[in-house]
């Protein structure tokens, strides 16, 4: 069955990805991006495919969006993150905008909204990896504000899902440390490498979520999305050298900054029971397809919610 489906923050990496993905399977598309970290060039002219310029911050829009286009689906992708300094900015797109989608998705009675949480929402973890009852903290406007943002989503009369994502490679992917080692590695130029952990998914495993994510059927309510296994920053920046076919260069490995959170591992046990779903790409597949991407199409500004390392 053809699904009307909006999507939140369209033009970035995931809403992209999401948006071809729901493209070949038929799907009509509405878009609203502001293009704060998104391209406009990856919402090309379609006839199933409509793009609203804008902010989910300005509520009119929003309500001229949902009232245009009456959507049965809203995926919620906007998110505001590239200053780290800019709470202002964090706060209005991540707790407004997420206020205005919500109460326009509640008045046009959509069948589900799927939203997506970082990790970074349980703050600094007690327990690796981490469950998805474990209690939330977050500290930076980032977190914070997507945390609030949630929490009002939850707290709705919406049917919600909200993803909590681990790090998600594929097509587009334009932050943290596995476009800048490809990038400066290409270049002949020094990295280091932080020591902190993370987990990272295949766009394949992602996608066959969000499908089983918009069966009526779906569970609702909250759900960590990963494979369960942590690797470290090294780990990552041993398996882009391999790739490139370079001799290990030396790499300073540098504690892990006060805004940064040191291990980052999600427990997706309770989604792999609530979907029958399970990562099934495994850590150095999932690196050498994004960095396959990253050769046939090249990356040029990468985006960071962390604070410049002082050097
Ligand atoms: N990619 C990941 O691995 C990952 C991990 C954890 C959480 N997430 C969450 O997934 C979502 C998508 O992340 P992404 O990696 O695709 O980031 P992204 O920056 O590529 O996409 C976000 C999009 O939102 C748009 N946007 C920002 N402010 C907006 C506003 N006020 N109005 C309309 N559009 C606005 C940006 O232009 C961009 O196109 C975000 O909510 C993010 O918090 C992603």
């Amino acid at each position: 069955m053809i699904k009307k489906i909006l999507i939140t923050g369209g033009a970035g990496c995931l809403g992209s990805n999401l948006l071809e993905h729901f493209f070949r399977q038929g799907h009509e598309i509405l878009v609203i991006d502001n293009f704060a970290t998104g391209k406009k060039e990856v919402v090309p002219e379609q006839p199933r495919l409509s793009l609203v310029e804008g902010s989910i911050v300005d509520q009119a829009l929003v309500d001229k969006s949902f009232d245009d286009f009456k959507p049965d689906f809203v995926i919620h992708s906007a998110a505001s993150y590239k200053d780290p300094d800019n709470w202002v900015e964090d706060t209005k797109t991540n707790i407004l905008g997420s206020i205005h989608v919500a109460n326009a998705a509640i008045k046009h009675g959509v069948k589900r909204l799927i939203n997506f949480q970082t990790a970074l929402c349980y703050g600094r973890p007690s327990k690796i990896p981490i469950p998805i009852n474990h209690p939330t903290n977050p500290f930076t406007s980032y977190g914070i504000s997507k945390h609030s943002g949630e929490a009002f989503l939850l707290q709705s009369s919406l049917p919600v899902i909200s993803l909590r994502l681990a790090n998600i490679c594929g097509p587009r992917l334009a932050i943290g440390p596995l476009p800048t080692f490809y990038k400066r590695l290409k270049e002949g130029k020094n990295c280091f490498c932080s020591e902190a952990i993370r987990d990272f998914l295949d766009m394949t495993d992602f996608l066959r979520l969000i499908d089983q994510a918009l069966e009526e059927s779906a569970p609702l309510g909250i759900f960590n999305v990963s494979t369960g296994l942590g690797y470290s920053i090294y780990d990552l920046f041993c398996a882009v050298c391999e790739y490139l076919e370079i001799d290990m260069p030396e790499v300073p490995r540098l504690p892990v900054g006060d805004d940064d959170v040191s291990e980052v591992v999600l427990d997706p046990s309770e989604t792999e029971k609530a979907f029958n779903w399970k990562a099934t790409v495994n850590f150095k597949d999932t690196i050498h397809n994004q960095l396959r991407w990253y050769d046939k199409f090249g990356i040029n500004d990468i985006y960071s919610h962390l604070a410049e390392p002082k050097s």
